[in-house]
């Protein structure tokens, strides 16, 4: 975004469970490494200590069977980002890194808003004051249909012994909505969001995500 000071860039990876954006975030962050850039791959609500502490606390509230309200919910993963947005990302733009985030306000439109169904406008109060000006240069969602993207996640799940939260444990019709959610912010900001089919092999979305990269690197040279 325009004005706000820093000299980096920032390229945020979304998408619905089982889209495989971590792994992917993962092999771009080494690639761009490779090629001699200064990476930070960071992620969304674990990227501080304090979203540390609120995702485990999700975690132990759906461990235990309990609820928390959609808006509560919505303020907590913004409480995350206020934190992360202010003490990781933008002082890594500033020095001048190539910030790679993992989720960032686009889960939160599709998830709380989309998902949820908390009022857009809230959500987006919410994640300005979260974001504090600042605005991914591009964000990839990988998208894959719902139901083997749930698939990929449960196969993970059990190989990990992660437990379950509350949103990975939702309805079909709940991560259609999400789905739905992150292809309606695609088409609302063109010229920031850029949809990669998840569906197929990862060296293909790999390709795919590394091509949208370079251009956006010679773009800003
Ligand atoms: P994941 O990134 O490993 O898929 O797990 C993060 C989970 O948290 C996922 O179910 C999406 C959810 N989430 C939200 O609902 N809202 C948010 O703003 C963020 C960052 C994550």
């Amino acid at each position: 975004m325009a004005g706000d000071g820093r000299r980096g860039t920032f390229i945020t990876f979304e998408g619905g469970e089982g889209s495989g954006k971590s792994t992917v975030a993962e092999r771009a962050a080494a690639r761009l490494r490779e090629q001699g850039h200064d990476v930070l791959l960071t992620r969304e609500p674990e990227g501080t200590e304090l979203g540390r502490h609120l995702w485990a606390f999700f975690r132990d509230l759906a461990a235990t069977g309990k609820t928390m309200t959609a808006e509560a919910e919505l303020f907590l993963f913004a409480a995350a980002r206020a934190e992360h947005v202010r003490t990781v990302v933008a002082p890594a733009l500033e020095a001048g890194r190539v910030v790679l985030c993992d989720r960032f306000a686009d889960s939160t439109t599709a998830y709380q808003g989309y998902g949820r169904g908390v009022d857009l406008s809230t959500v987006e109060a919410a994640n300005v004051a979260a974001c504090d000006g600042l605005s991914p240069d591009l964000t990839l969602v990988l998208d894959v249909p719902v139901e083997e993207g749930l698939r990929r996640a449960r196969a993970l799940e059990a190989n990990e012994a992660k437990r379950p939260d509350s949103i990975g444990s939702e309805t079909l019709a709940f991560h259609d909505r999400v789905r739905e959610g992150f292809l309606a912010i695609a088409r609302a900001h063109p010229e920031r969001v850029t949809v990669v089919d998840a569906s197929g092999s990862l060296d293909g979305v790999e390709a795919a995500v590394s091509g949208a990269i370079e251009r956006l690197l010679a773009d800003r040279k």
